[in-house]
């Protein structure tokens, strides 16, 4: 199947037991810029960001032990949770992708931080690495 679906790297996703704990190492050793926190109620995680060129680093603490990255942490401790990569039309892709017998955990795009439409696609797909795909907000 070719495509050219990925446009490049939006973010990379990391699962961290505390913000608190994980953002100086970001800031102060790698001396990225923070641009901010939010909570991303539909994900239960609370999520800080740090610019880096046209992509960036989302940190990602659990805010239920029962969420996503609350169980991924508890299974696999913290580190890389997915990559999420960066399309022009999400909703197209995934019709596309599900015809085409890719699976996928989200079959309509969602809402996530920053207003960006995601969704994720199965990590069986890709070698056990968690994929977003995501749209940002116009
Ligand atoms: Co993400």
């Amino acid at each position: 199947m070719q495509s050219t679906l990925a446009r490049k790297i939006n973010h990379l996703g990391i699962a961290v037991h505390s913000l608190d704990e994980a953002e100086p190492f970001y800031r102060d050793v790698l001396g990225m810029r923070s641009s901010g926190r939010e909570e991303v109620v539909d994900q239960a995680v609370r999520v800080a960001f740090f610019d880096l060129g046209e992509s960036r680093i989302e940190l990602l603490e659990p805010t239920s032990a029962d969420g996503p990255v609350g169980r991924f942490l508890a299974q696999r401790g913290p580190g890389l949770h997915h990559v999420a990569y960066e399309c022009d039309n999400l909703e197209l892709e995934l019709a596309r992708l599900a015809a085409s017998g890719v699976r996928l955990i989200d079959h309509q795009p969602r809402r996530g931080a920053h207003g960006m439409l995601i969704a994720f696609i199965h990590p069986k797909e890709s070698g056990g690495v968690l994929t977003e795909l995501c749209q940002p907000a116009r």
